[in-house]
């Protein structure tokens, strides 16, 4: 009888010691893939910032080098999921343009995948972004139906 109750309490122990694992495998964050990112930077944003990262003078900013992409990601994120309106300064230089939105278009992991990309592509040196850092700003920012000025981004 003994070693019967000695029995159950350790596959208790073992149940749950592996369902306080689990939760904690499901949250480790996976880093952007860099091959992926390059598909999707090919299919969606090398028409405006060209294969090359330094996008148009005075019409498209540059990728390559500029301080915004090796900055927050919280940003970066907001930019591909809800667009951006000028004015920004990149790299010395003053654009007034117009990003659209690219969220309804892009999975969360795909905009990880791109911004790991451009995050270290073309000599940049910046970290990866995940999946869930896209997941959770997409859920925070979901009532949002306006682009973002670079303004409201460097507030945040
Ligand atoms: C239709 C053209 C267009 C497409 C497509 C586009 N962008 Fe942009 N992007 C712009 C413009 C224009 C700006 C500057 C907007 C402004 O004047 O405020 C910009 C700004 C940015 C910025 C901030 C400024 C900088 O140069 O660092 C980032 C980061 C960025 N884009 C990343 C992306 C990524 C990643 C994609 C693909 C998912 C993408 N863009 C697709 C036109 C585009």
């Amino acid at each position: 009888m003994r070693n019967k109750t000695t029995h159950t309490t350790l596959v208790s122990l073992a149940l749950f010691a592996a369902a306080n694992l689990a939760p904690i495998a499901v949250a480790a964050e996976k880093p952007g893939d860099i091959a992926e990112g390059k598909k999707v930077y090919a299919r969606v944003c090398f028409a405006c910032h060209q294969p090359t990262g330094l996008g148009l003078p005075s019409v498209f900013p540059p990728l390559a080098g500029a301080e915004q992409v090796a900055g927050d990601p919280a940003r970066l994120i907001r930019i591909v999921l809800h667009g951006l309106q000028g004015p920004i300064k990149v790299k010395g230089v003053t654009y007034t343009n117009i990003m659209p939105p690219h969220g309804p278009q892009l999975k969360d992991a795909e905009i990880a995948d791109v911004l790991t990309y451009v995050r270290q592509e073309w000599g940049n040196k910046a970290g990866p972004v995940t999946a869930e850092a896209v997941t959770k700003i997409r859920a925070a920012e979901k009532a949002r139906t306006t682009m973002w000025t670079w303004a409201e981004l460097e507030k945040l």
